[in-house]
């Protein structure tokens, strides 16, 4: 089974409009290169500009967070329905900094998760451990259970299209990244889980990123890993040089 590599920049809460649209500019055309997936997930206020700034480039453009009601008295919430209006593709679930600042549970990842394929939405689910967890041998039980509750309730055609990003929290903005043989050995245990969830051919689907610390110089060695299909980048995704180069070495 081939996956297509994707990367995928988390901008998480940087750039305005205008600088959005700068950034774009300076990475049209450049970072589009045959055989590799380009993402740009953007804050909300950006996603409309930047939507019709990629019409007719290969880079799909993703929001960072979904609310998974459709519509209702959410005060500041965005859906999927909104996201799907727009012409968004891509949406981050799960990331860490919600499950640890806006009390994300497993729970809401999985309604959102269903959220997103209701409205054509694919979904980036992170999963991940924290120092503690991996200090005290817990990092595949703790990624088999955000895995497992991630996909809960998805048919095996909708479980082959989620992007999972393994993202170990101890090395997300942290210069500290996993070594590419770690990272291999927890995404290739996070494969196996789905396998055991549905069957080998919908795990050998899902394509499964790396994220935490990766840079244009350390991408191609993520890259060389049999499970691991691409990266979900925080800080060097916003430059567009060091974004462009991250799509050359997914090559
Ligand atoms: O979503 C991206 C991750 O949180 C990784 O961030 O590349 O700045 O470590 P980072």
């Amino acid at each position: 089974m081939s996956r297509k590599p994707i990367i995928a920049g988390n901008w998480k809460m940087f750039k305005t409009v205008s600088e959005a649209a700068s950034f774009f500019a300076d990475v049209k055309g450049k970072a589009e290169v045959d055989g590799v997936e380009s993402v740009i997930c953007a804050p909300f206020t950006a996603l409309p500009s930047l939507v019709e700034a990629a019409k007719g480039t290969t880079i799909a453009i993703g929001a960072q967070n979904l609310h998974f009601e459709d519509n209702g008295a959410f005060t500041g919430e965005i859906s999927g329905v909104m996201l799907k209006d727009l012409g968004v593709k891509y949406v981050i679930i799960g990331h860490s900094e919600r499950r640890a600042y806006f009390a994300e549970t497993d729970e809401i990842v999985s309604k959102k998760v269903h959220a997103a394929f209701k409205n054509d939405l694919t979904p980036i689910v992170c999963v991940g451990e924290k120092l503690e967890e991996r200090e005290a041998g817990e990092t595949k039980n703790v990624c088999s259970v955000q895995t497992v509750a991630a996909f809960q309730g998805l048919s095996a055609s909708q479980a082959a299209e989620v992007v999972v990003a393994y993202e170990p929290i101890w090395a997300i903005g942290t210069g500290k990244s996993s070594t590419s043989e770690d990272a291999q050995d927890v995404i290739g245990y996070i494969r196996s889980v789905i396998a055991g969830l549905y069957d080998d051919a919908t795990a050998a689907a899902v394509r499964i990123q790396y994220g935490g610390s990766v840079k244009p110089n350390n991408v191609a060695e993520y890259m060389g890993q049999q499970d691991i299909d691409g990266a979900l980048v925080g800080g060097a995704s916003l430059e567009p040089a060091s974004y462009i180069a991250l799509i050359e070495g997914a090559k």
